[in-house]
């Protein structure tokens, strides 16, 4: 269990395809996570047995469930995926499911928690992501925690009948220090 302010990170159980399945096939979601196709509940707990499952260093992905801190309640997916030896990089992603809980805080505490994982206690050096050009709130969240723009694919993601930007940006160890400083993950609740 890893404490933000707001959020606990904790390891993916069966239970979170409730909050997934009720969620993950809305478009507004989904039009910010790949290819918005509808997925069933079979699907998903599949999905999720496999990703909860994952072994950082074998598998090269860790996913954690992002939980509210206060009410334990299972608002969202997070994970580090492509760690990859000896580079020590890997790739983020993130997902809070219930749209009214965007825009509370959320998404910036539980994306500072997993970068001290990442950079503490997995050892890793650089992580990278991307994100649709569009995806104004994502990209100033990440900006706050210390990623960088690093580049563009153009015309590199079909949405809404067009093909769209995809930015890439990363952050590194040093980068998360500068713009977090003194931000340790907590023991406790
Ligand atoms: C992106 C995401 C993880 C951010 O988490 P969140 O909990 O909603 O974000 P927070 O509440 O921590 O922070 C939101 C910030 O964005 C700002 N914001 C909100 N809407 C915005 C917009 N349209 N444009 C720019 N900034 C915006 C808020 O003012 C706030 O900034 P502040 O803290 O400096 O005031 C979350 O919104 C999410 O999961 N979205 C859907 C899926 C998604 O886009 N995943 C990322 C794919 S790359």
């Amino acid at each position: 269990m890893y404490y933000g302010d707001l959020v606990c990170l904790r390891a993916v159980e069966a239970s979170d395809v409730d909050n997934l399945i009720e969620y993950y096939n809305l478009l507004e979601l989904r039009r910010f996570l790949g290819v918005p196709l509808p997925v069933s509940r079979n699907y998903l707990e599949q999905w999720l047995a496999k990703r909860g499952d994952s072994d950082p260093w074998a598998d090269g992905l860790l996913e954690l469930s992002i939980t509210d801190k206060q009410t334990r309640e299972s608002i969202g997916l997070i994970h580090l995926e492509h760690i990859i030896k000896p580079h020590n990089r890997a790739e983020f992603g993130i997902s809070i499911h219930n749209p009214d809980h965007l825009s509370h805080g959320y998404g910036t505490d539980a994306i500072r928690v997993i970068l001290w994982v990442a950079f503490n206690i997995l050892g890793l050096h650089s992580i990278y992501l991307d994100t649709m050009a569009d995806n104004e709130r994502a990209i100033h969240v990440y900006e706050k925690v210390g990623f960088k723009r690093v580049g563009i694919l153009r015309e590199s993601e079909f949405l809404d009948g067009d093909f769209k930007e995809l930015l890439y940006m990363d952050i590194l160890r040093d980068d998360f220090a500068r713009a977090n400083p003194g931000f340790s993950v907590r023991t406790r609740p």
